[in-house]
């Protein structure tokens, strides 16, 4: 099967030209100005963008939580990450207490399998360490899971002692994978949370307000700090404040391989929508929570400057009816909102329109950089021969309204619902497969490969 895609304006981290490409089953195989082959099928482009496909390095589909399991699983999750013109997910596979990391990539990789509409790979996130799991944390790299997330926060359920993230970090700097750390201070937040129900404080809100801002700036800090002793690259996952923003151009500064991505939420939402009526706030609830208003700015100016160096959603949905387990205890509503499907048109709606970073930087955060960090490049993240034909004809005029009615999450609200976005993801090739035709699914669940990822160059 060639597709040859006419006349659209194709833009990576770097370039911004009109041309055509030819692709051959799941490769580009061609780019010029004007390209004289015959095709299967002709795309026009003419007018619209031509990205690499989205990539999306922080999900959780089909993943349980908070005693419920996010709403969205392997097949619902992935077409929706299509219609918003993202192509490849890395999510995260769980390794529980007591059981090994090999039984947690079975475990997800069955989740995936038959189900992904697009392409996935894992992190594993590591809830124990003995000799037996380090071991296994070489063997995973070899197979191509090459990141591990550790937590600071989440005390009894995902968080690791700073001994534990220190051996988890040295086995890391050896075998060639990356640490993603959750960073926010669980003991301490911990002691907030418990006070705040004792005095009564029993409202979505004071998720927010037991989460300071300063105890992600802290274990940004101690986990940049452990990663420069241990010799291993960190990567601050849905970094949300201005004071572990700080902690990681510091360390950038200093030379340091310390990379941070931020996501959507952290630059369109904030702390005001904690203050929605009745139990609105609940769908908001995520950790780390929506910041101060002002926040958003040095967000912005952080991905401008390369101080951060990706956007991804941290997709986690639960429908209402969950996040009501939660009712009258703040602490009991599962931590999590949907995103996969709105992050592109959202970035390019409130980042590129309005100035705050240009086109190329656009591709960069929400492509081409996750690649390059995670083991994808040059395969996935950009366009050119020998790249997988993972494609986006992105309209730059079009506008839509973000509805849940309308969107495809399988989620009963929508954090942005009514909102108005200019840049609407029309038609997406999956390996050279047309899965979203001029806004309608054309792929199949269960055509996504498992992404074997390379293990870091240092
Ligand atoms: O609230 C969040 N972020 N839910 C997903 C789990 C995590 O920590 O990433
Ligand atoms: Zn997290
Ligand atoms: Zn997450």
């Amino acid at each position: 099967m060639s597709i040859l895609i006419t006349g659209g304006r194709i833009i990576t981290a770097t370039d911004d030209y009109v041309g055509d490409i030819f692709i051959e089953d799941d490769r580009i195989t061609a780019i010029g100005t004007t390209l004289p082959m015959k095709a299967d099928r002709t795309i026009d482009a003419r007018g619209k963008f031509v990205f690499p496909g989205g990539i999306d390095v922080h999900t959780h589909l089909d993943m349980p939580f908070g005693g419920s399991t996010s709403a969205d699983d392997f097949e619902t999750g992935t077409i929706a990450a299509a219609f918003g013109g993202t192509t490849s997910i890395v999510d995260f596979a769980i390794q529980y207490r007591g059981q090994t990391l090999h039984h947690a990539w079975e475990t997800w990789m069955k989740k995936a399998d038959g189900k992904a509409a697009i392409d996935y790979g894992f992190h594993m996130i590591m809830t124990e360490l003995n000799d037996q799991v380090e071991l296994e944390m070489d063997a995973l790299v070899r197979q191509g899971v090459t990141s591990f997330k550790l937590f600071m926060a989440y005390p009894g359920v995902f968080m690791l002692d700073d001994a534990s993230i220190f051996k988890a970090m040295l086995r890391t700097g050896q075998n060639g994978g990356t640490i993603c750390m959750h960073a926010e201070n669980g003991g301490v937040i911990d002691v907030l949370v418990q006070r705040a129900l004792a005095e009564g404080k029993t409202a979505p809100k004071y998720h927010a307000l037991t989460r300071p801002a300063r105890a992600e700036g802290e274990a940004t800090h101690r986990a940049i700090a452990l990663a420069e002793m241990a010799d291993v690259p960190v990567y601050i996952v849905h970094l949300s404040a201005a004071e572990a923003l700080e902690m990681v151009t510091e360390a950038r500064d200093r030379g340091l391989p310390a990379f941070a991505e931020t996501c959507p939420q952290y630059l369109f939402l904030s702390y005001d929508n904690y203050e929605e009526p009745g139990f609105e706030g609940a769908k908001y609830v995520m950790s780390p929570p929506l910041r101060q208003k002002e926040t958003q700015n040095r967000l912005w100016r952080g991905l401008a400057g390369n101080d951060l160096q990706a956007i991804a959603t941290d997709h986690c949905p639960f429908c209402m009816k969950e996040k009501h387990l939660g009712d009258g205890d703040f602490s009991k509503i599962p931590n999590g909102a949907p995103g996969i499907e709105t992050r592109m048109s959202l970035v390019y709606d409130g980042g590129v329109r309005t100035g705050k970073i240009s086109l190329n930087r656009f591709v960069e955060l929400t492509s081409t950089s996750p690649a390059k960090i995670f083991g994808l490049f040059p395969r996935k993240g950009t366009v050119a021969p020998g790249s997988d034909a993972d494609l986006v004809i992105f309209d730059p005029e079009k506008t839509m309204t973000l509805r849940a009615k309308t969107l495809h999450m399988n989620v009963d609200y929508n954090p942005y619902e009514g909102r108005e976005v200019t840049g609407v993801t029309e038609t997406v090739l999956s390996r050279g497969r047309v899965i979203i035709d001029g806004g309608t699914f054309t792929g199949r669940p269960g055509a996504g490969s498992f992404i074997k990822r390379q293990p870091r160059l240092l």
